[in-house]
């Protein structure tokens, strides 16, 4: 039985041997919000934070969260008030299929955490493995911009 924290509550989940983070938030904990693209690493659909940092979790073997804290695109709202960094993709128009937009805003989550202020160049580099097929780069960094100045204008 792995125990971890996820968003928030502590969690018992059965998993099986090898099984990867990704599943077992989709498949067994029912977070389908975390999305699986490439499921080898390669296009940071799946990211989710690990104690605040952003990891694939389609390559993260779920034994390696035991005893920590991880979270999910469905642990960033405040019960029904959207995380500023979700109100700004929509209010940019920043999702179109919405496919990678989860790891996008995982990994802007944890950008905006350690930076408060990131210029263009800082977004992109932060944003740089996880691929958008809608090629939808002007418009997510637009909202990550924006969503840094309501963080810091609460
Ligand atoms: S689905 Fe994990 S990196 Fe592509
Ligand atoms: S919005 Fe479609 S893949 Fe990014």
């Amino acid at each position: 039985m792995l125990k971890l924290w996820v968003n928030g509550e502590a969690v018992e989940v059965e998993v099986a041997p090898g099984e990867m983070l990704a599943d077992v938030l989709r498949y067994r904990l029912g977070l389908t919000g975390t999305k699986i693209g490439c499921n080898e690493a390669e296009c940071g659909t799946c990211t989710v934070l690990l104690d605040g940092e952003p990891v694939l979790s389609c390559s993260l073997p779920a034994a390696k969260a035991a005893g920590r804290k991880v979270t999910t695109i469905e642990g960033l709202a405040q019960g029904e008030r959207l995380h500023p960094l979700q109100e700004a993709f929509v209010k940019q128009g920043a999702v179109q299929c919405g496919f990678c937009i989860p790891g996008q805003i995982m990994t802007a989550a944890a950008l905006l955490e350690r930076e408060s202020d990131p210029d263009e160049e800082v977004i992109r580099q932060a944003l740089k493995d996880t691929l958008c097929r809608c090629a939808g780069y002007p418009s997510i960094i637009r909202a990550v911009r924006a969503a840094a100045r309501s963080l810091k204008t609460g």
